[in-house]
């Protein structure tokens, strides 16, 4: 994977997988606080609509995409799914992600994988009845297949988040990654529809958070 987005991607939050999961804790100085939830308020609200637009949790089977460090599988997990998936190519971030399920007593319904997606997860794996991908189109090249894999694997429900390329925080964040040599892709909503179209996903609601789109589509 040498010098692919792919690879600097992975090598940036493999590095940073500390540092991403702390935007989830409470504990914090006032200067973090301010920061993460004045600038990356986004995280915590995407994981509250992804909680209430699946409920009910019970019986369901659910795959998070770039997971992470797994608080989004911990939250489904907790709200009573059954099975879930969590897949990231960051090593460092699967690690945090199995620790924070044992911590809350999920590790058993939670299955955490270092891997690609698609080619991580089989197709014999599915149907999922739920697929979720927040925070993770921000650094794919090329979205139309991961959403057509993530469509072929689900019967339910897909939750997915696009940044938005026009928004106040866009200037500073683009410097910040270039800075840092990680690609970031960033989109206007025709693009989404037509990726999602492309994707063979009909009729997508979209939900405007300040920093991004939230997509949700039944399939
Ligand atoms: C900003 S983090 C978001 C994590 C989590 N979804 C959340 O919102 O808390 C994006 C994650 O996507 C992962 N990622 C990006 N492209 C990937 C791919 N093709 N396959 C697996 N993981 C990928 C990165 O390693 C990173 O951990």
């Amino acid at each position: 994977m040498a010098d692919s987005v792919e690879t600097k991607v992975r090598d940036h939050f493999d590095d940073d997988a500390s540092r991403f999961d702390a935007i989830y804790q409470e504990e914090k100085g006032l200067a973090a606080r301010f920061i993460d939830n004045y600038w990356r308020g986004v995280v915590q609200k995407r994981l509250e609509i992804n909680v209430e637009r699946l409920r009910p949790f019970e019986g369901k089977k659910i795959l998070d995409v770039g997971c992470g460090s797994g608080r989004f599988c911990i939250a489904f997990a907790r709200e009573g799914a059954k099975k879930v998936v969590g897949v990231d190519f960051a090593p460092a971030m699967i690690d945090i992600a199995k620790k924070l399920a044992k911590a809350h007593g999920v590790a058993s319904r939670c299955e955490f994988r270092v891997g690609a997606f698609p080619d991580a997860i089989a197709s014999e794996e599915g149907p999922f009845d739920a697929a979720t991908a927040n925070g993770f189109f921000d650094y794919i090249e090329e979205p139309v297949p991961i959403i057509a894999a993530m469509r072929e694997l689900t019967r339910g429900k897909l939750i997915m988040s696009f940044p938005k390329a026009i928004e106040w925080r866009v200037p500073v964040r683009r410097l910040r990654f270039w800075l840092k040599g990680t690609p970031l892709f960033l989109y206007h909503e025709d693009q989404v529809r037509d990726i999602l179209k492309a994707a063979g996903v009909s009729d997508p609601e979209f939900i405007h958070l300040d920093r991004d789109y939230l997509v949700v589509a039944d399939v």
